[in-house]
């Protein structure tokens, strides 16, 4: 049966709330004010400026920058964030699976672009689709940045989110005229990316009654040397013009005076990139074609340069290009031509500012491999069974002392072999009930959760900047997939 505990006296939970907590059969702890009174010896990691394999000259000078990050194991052997131990909120949540995020991270995520775009005219056009949380994005938009869009459901959730819709981006292949309505009406710049999105973007003009401000999505044909699944901006990929084809859409441009104005270029590679030269390579490219269509006359002011910028993963201490890396190797490019430069991160602004906090439901073997069965599943976090992307997994306890380490495959309790979020990690052998955290969970994993298996999406927290931590996201219930088919 589960029990209800009212946790508004407890410094834990900001919004006064009931909860029902679920009967667990292992000791636990009892739900605790979770302001420390102890400072621990939280180590910050430290991130160095990146040093090209490829091209030293392009590159900055190599800096020290101390880099908090807010998930940190303490000496005493459990997992942090920010100064909460994240058992203690496990075990005082509803239920788990569940993400929690930090806010001073993203808060500080978004410093670090702020800081880096210093001395440019500029958009940080945060990408919706890495994270949906309206919470999350009121508090980008408090911070000053624009949103990028794939789709009309994200357009109104920036809306309601209060975005300004003038530092709003469209993007995608096959945008729908009904969407393309709406972003006109709304003063949102406009990616062309075909001929068909051309033709609809005008008829969408029209309709709205409104000249849309458009940028043309150029594929440079650029390698971005990532998975081929978020490569985007090379010449097989289905995103962008033809480079070959820019003076047909000129010429199109040209002939709907009324309907569209050419404001600027754009340009996406692709995503998890580590390497800034590509960053670099491709605005080259893109000034270029800025030149081009100045010469024609078009009054071209923006260069949007995409997002893609890579984060580690491993957790391996490896020196990767930060923010300002990203800027100062395109900065003299966009100075020299007087253009105001867009860009459109959402990996490096949210997917370090949480985990998926998970509980080990057992621990069995086949004879021939290990696994480490929790609740949360390929449902919550798809990346490792699509992309067999890597990320770094850790109980939130100390082992006790006589627990064997051993190699483990992580996984979920979902009717598929691909159901897995780490593959031979190296953990202490955790005790039924102990919790276990995959990392770097806050980018396209909730925003890509399925109710697979019914599976319902899980809860959202954060810890806020006083250290208490507030639910900003209700879990799904069976009662919400039973909705669906309420008076059918
Ligand atoms: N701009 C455009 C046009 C994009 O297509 C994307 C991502 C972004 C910006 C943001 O890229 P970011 O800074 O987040 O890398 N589901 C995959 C990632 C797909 C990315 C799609 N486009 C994953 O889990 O890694």
């Amino acid at each position: 049966m589960a029990a209800a505990t009212n946790f508004s006296h407890s410094p834990l939970i900001s919004k006064t709330r009931t909860y029902s907590l679920n009967h667990y059969p292992f000791p636990k702890n009892t739900i605790l004010p979770f302001k420390l009174s102890k400072s621990y010896s939280l180590k910050p990691l430290s991130l160095k400026a990146v040093i090209s394999q490829q091209n030293p000259a392009t590159t900055t000078t190599q800096e020290t920058t101390q880099f908090k990050h807010c998930f940190t194991k303490s000496q005493d052997g459990f997992l942090y964030c920010e100064n909460l131990k994240v058992q203690e909120i496990m075990e005082s949540v509803e239920r788990r699976p569940f993400y929690l995020y930090s806010k001073p991270q993203i808060t500080r995520n978004v410093e670090a672009y702020k800081d880096a775009l210093e001395g440019l005219s500029s958009i940080i056009g945060y990408a919706i689709k890495a994270n949906n949380n309206l919470k999350i994005l009121e508090h980008l938009r408090g911070l000053g940045c624009g949103a990028v869009l794939v789709s009309g459901n994200e357009l109104r959730l920036a809306l309601r989110a209060g975005f300004d819709p003038t530092r709003c981006i469209f993007n995608g292949n096959g945008k729908l005229l009904d969407d393309l309505v709406l972003a006109a009406q709304e003063g949102v710049f406009v990616n062309v990316d075909s001929e068909f999105d051309l033709e609809n973007i005008v008829a969408a003009a029209r309709i709205a009654g409104k000249k849309v401000n458009v940028l043309l999505r150029i594929n440079p044909d650029v390698d971005p040397q990532v998975h081929p699944y978020v490569a985007t901006g090379n010449k097989n990929s289905k995103f962008g013009i033809r480079n070959e084809k820019l003076q047909w859409f000129l010429d199109a441009v040209k002939a709907h005076p009324n309907e569209l104005k050419l404001v600027g270029a754009h340009c996406h590679l692709g995503s998890t990139i580590t390497k800034v030269d590509i960053f670099r390579d491709a605005a080259a490219l893109m000034v270029n074609y800025i030149d081009e269509i100045r010469s024609q006359g078009f009054e071209v002011d923006y260069l949007n340069i995409g997002g893609g910028l890579g984060i580690d993963y491993y957790h391996s201490g490896a020196i990767l290009p930060t923010p300002r890396d990203l800027i100062d190797t395109v900065r003299e490019l966009v100075l020299s031509r007087n253009l105001n430069l867009i860009i459109e991160p959402g990996r490096s602004l949210i997917a370090n500012t949480c985990c998926l906090v998970n509980r080990v439901t057992g621990v069995k073997t086949n004879g021939t491999k290990n696994f480490v069965v929790i609740d949360g599943s390929m449902a919550e976090l798809i990346r490792p069974s699509l992309y067999d992307a890597y990320q770094h997994i850790e109980l939130v306890s100390p082992a006790s002392p006589d627990a064997e380490v051993s190699t483990f495959d992580v996984v979920g309790p979902v009717c598929e072999s691909a159901d897995f979020l780490g593959k031979d990690r190296e953990l202490s052998t955790p005790a039924k009930g102990a919790g276990l955290v995959v990392h770097d969970a806050g980018a396209y994993c909730m925003s890509m959760a399925s109710t697979y298996n019914l599976k319902m999406r899980p809860p959202e927290y954060w810890v806020e900047e006083d250290g208490s931590v507030s639910k900003i996201r209700h879990g799904e219930t069976f009662e919400d997939h039973i909705r669906f088919f309420e008076g059918l």
